[in-house]
């Protein structure tokens, strides 16, 4: 072998080995683009079974939970006041209005009856009066409940919370 033969016969060599390096490379990139969107599919698999499995079952049948005014015959006025937080930046229980108006005496009062406070149309709308079970159900979903209401109050979700506040909001007579 002469000296070209030698040179010739490396270059190749390297040449493969950069072929055979690049392969490798792109063949790693694809197999973890296939890995990933394979473990999606998994993952996809797995969230659609747990929704109509057993947690699904579970959580029909929690969802309805205790009634309403089951929850609220024991209801912790005590445990409501620390809730009353999340309404005292708009309400107040003295007798005056707010961005709200106020809350003393709500408890069975009128909806809508406080003379000299600019209620939504959302809110006159609504017809009876705010007994514990309306109050209940204003509080969970005020949009929901009062289309157009100007609360802007997200809800509170927990029945036992609602029960708990409206104990409490009972308790403050007007
Ligand atoms: C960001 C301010 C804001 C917060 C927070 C808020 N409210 Fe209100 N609330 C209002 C406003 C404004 C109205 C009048 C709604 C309307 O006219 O649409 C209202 C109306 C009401 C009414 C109807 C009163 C009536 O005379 O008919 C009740 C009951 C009520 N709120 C209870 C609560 C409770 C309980 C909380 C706490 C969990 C709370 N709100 C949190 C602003 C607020």
């Amino acid at each position: 072998m002469d000296t070209m033969t030698i040179t010739k016969a490396g270059g190749a060599f390297c040449g493969a080995l950069l072929v055979l390096l690049l392969g490798a490379w792109a063949a790693e990139g694809l197999y973890h683009v296939g890995s990933e969107s394979h473990g999606d599919e998994i993952v996809q698999g797995f969230a659609i079974e747990v929704e109509g499995g057993d947690e699904g079952d579970a959580a029909a049948e929690a969802e309805p939970e205790v009634p309403f005014e089951e929850v609220y015959v024991s209801a912790s006025a005590a445990d409501g006041e620390k809730l009353w937080r999340q309404c005292a930046s708009c309400h107040k229980l003295d007798g005056t209005n707010a961005t709200g108006p106020h809350l003393d005496g709500i408890v069975d009062r009128a909806k809508h009856a406080v003379d000299g406070f600019a209620y939504s149309d959302g809110l006159l709308a609504l017809e009876g009066d705010w007994t514990p079970e309306n109050l209940s159900g204003f509080l969970h979903n005020p949009k929901e409940y009062a289309p157009g209401t100007k609360m802007a109050y997200r809800g509170m979700d927990d029945v036992t919370d609602r029960a708990n506040l409206i104990a409490y909001l009972a308790t403050q007579g007007g």
